[in-house]
C-alpha cells in the first residue's frame, strides 16, 4: 500500500512540473487555413512573476529550414526580419503578454511549424509550437453511365472530387452490390483530384436504383452527398393482363392490357394476330385491346409486341371462346376471399351457439342438484 502511494505521488509531481512549463506559452496546436485567406496565430504568456525580455516567432518550414519572422522587444519595438513572409505577417497588438500574429494571403508554401519563443529571465527560453496546414475545398461532381444489361462488370457511376487539399475521400452508398476503384491525380498547389468509379454486372432490375456518392473532406462539416439513380438499358419486358379464361359468346367489354417496361421507355407497341386476320370486332386503344362484344372471331391468339432502341419484347395470350360462361371461373380471387371469411364467420357463430347451449344445460343441472339437496335436508 505504502509503495503504491509513493509511486503515484512521484508521477503526479512530474506531470505537474512539465505541464506548468509547457503551458506558460499558450498557442494553438494546429491552425487550418484556406489558400489566400488570413489566419490568426495566437500566442500569450500566462504566468505572473517571470521577467519577459523578448518574444520571437520562428517559422520552421516543412523541409526543415528555419527563419525568424517577427520580433517584439519592449524597448526596441517590433522588427520584421527579411523572410518569405515579410509584408504578410503582423503582430495584432504587440505586447510581451500577447504576441498573437496574423498571416494574410496564405500560400501553400507557408505551411510548417510556427514557434512562439519567449526569452525570459531567469529561466531562459520557453516556446509553443503551432502547425499551419493549408486546405483547399474540392469541387465534386458525379454522374451515372447508362449501360445496357450484360454479363460482365462495367462502370455504372462515376464520382470526381477535383483539386482538394488534402485529397477528398469518396464513399459509395447503394443497396446494389458492386466494386469501387479510386484514382488519384495531382493538381495545382499540391491539390489532388480523386476519381472513383462504381462497377457492377448490370441487370434490368438495377435500373432506377438509388446510388449516392459521398465526398468527405476536412473543409466540409458533413459529407457532401450526390444522389443519383442507376440507368441500365434493357429491351422491353412485356406482359398481357386481363384474360380470365372466361370469354364466352355475348360477354361485353372484355379487355386485354399490354404492360411493358424498358429503358429507354418503350414507345412503339403493336398488337398482332399470328393467323394474320385481325378480328374486326376488336378495338385497339393504346396498350389496350377491347372487345365490346365477344364472338367466335376473337377465338384466336393475340400478341403484344413492344420495341425500343435495344430490342423487342413480346407476350401472347390464346383466347378460347366458350359457348357458356364458366361459373367457377367467374369468381375472382377477391370474391373467393370474401366467401371464405363469410364461411368462417358462420362457423364461429355456430360454435358460439353450441357453447351457449351447453352453459344453459349445466346451469339447469346445478339447479336440479340444489333442489335435490334442499329436499333431502327437509326430509331428514
Ligand atoms: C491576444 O490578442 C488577440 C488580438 O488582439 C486577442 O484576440 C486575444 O484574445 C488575446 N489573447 C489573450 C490571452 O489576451
Ligand atoms: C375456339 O377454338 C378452339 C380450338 O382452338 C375450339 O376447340 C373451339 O371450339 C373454338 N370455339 C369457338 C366458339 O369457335
Amino acid at each position: 500500500m505504502r509503495c503504491y502511494y509513493a509511486v503515484t505521488i512521484t508521477i503526479l509531481t512530474i506531470t505537474l512540473h512539465t505541464g506548468a512549463a509547457s503551458q506558460r506559452v499558450r498557442v494553438e496546436k494546429e491552425v487550418v487555413s484556406h489558400l489566400e485567406k488570413t489566419v490568426h496565430l495566437p500566442c500569450s504568456f500566462i504566468s505572473e512573476g517571470i521577467r519577459l525580455t523578448q518574444v520571437t516567432w520562428i517559422w520552421e518550414q516543412v523541409d526543415g529550414g528555419r527563419e525568424a519572422i517577427v520580433i517584439f522587444h519592449p524597448s526596441f519595438g517590433v522588427a520584421y526580419p527579411d523572410s518569405s513572409l515579410r509584408g504578410r505577417v503582423k503582430f495584432i497588438n504587440p505586447s510581451l503578454k500577447n504576441a498573437s500574429i496574423v498571416i494574410t494571403d496564405v500560400r501553400m508554401a507557408d505551411e510548417g511549424k510556427y514557434i512562439c519563443e519567449y526569452a525570459t529571465y531567469p529561466s531562459g527560453n520557453e516556446q509553443g509550437t503551432t502547425l499551419l496546414i493549408t486546405v483547399v475545398t474540392p469541387r465534386s461532381t458525379a454522374s451515372t453511365v447508362t449501360v445496357p444489361e450484360g454479363t460482365v462488370p462495367v462502370v455504372v457511376a462515376r464520382c470526381e472530387s477535383t483539386n482538394g487539399r488534402p485529397p477528398a475521400k469518396i464513399n459509395w452508398v447503394t443497396e446494389v452490390r458492386g466494386d469501387t476503384t479510386v484514382d488519384l491525380k495531382p493538381g495545382p498547389d499540391n491539390t489532388h483530384t480523386v476519381i472513383s468509379e462504381y462497377s457492377l454486372v448490370p441487370t434490368a432490375d438495377d435500373n432506377g436504383k438509388d446510388i449516392t456518392c459521398e465526398v468527405l473532406h476536412r473543409t466540409l462539416d458533413k459529407p457532401q452527398r450526390i444522389q443519383m439513380k442507376l440507368a441500365i438499358g434493357f429491351p422491353p419486358k412485356v406482359r398481357i393482363e386481363g384474360y380470365d379464361n372466361n370469354w364466352y359468346v355475348g360477354r361485353t367489354d372484355a379487355m386485354l392490357t399490354c404492360q411493358a417496361t424498358g429503358n429507354p421507355m418503350p414507345a412503339v407497341l403493336t398488337w398482332k394476330v399470328p393467323s394474320g386476320l385481325f378480328p374486326h370486332t376488336v378495338q385497339i386503344k393504346e396498350n389496350k385491346l377491347v372487345v365490346p362484344k365477344v364472338d367466335d372471331s376473337v377465338n384466336t391468339t393475340f400478341v403484344c409486341e413492344v420495341r425500343n432502341q435495344l430490342g423487342v419484347g413480346k407476350d401472347q395470350v390464346t383466347v378460347v371462346v366458350r359457348d357458356e360462361p364458366n361459373e367457377e371461373q367467374c369468381r375472382t380471387p377477391d370474391q373467393e376471399e370474401v366467401l371464405k371469411t363469410e364461411l368462417e364467420k358462420n362457423r364461429l357463430l355456430i360454435e358460439n351457439a353450441k357453447l351457449h347451449r351447453e352453459v344453459l344445460l349445466l346451469q339447469k343441472e346445478v339447479l336440479t342438484l340444489e333442489k335435490e339437496r334442499l329436499l333431502t335436508k327437509r326430509d331428514s
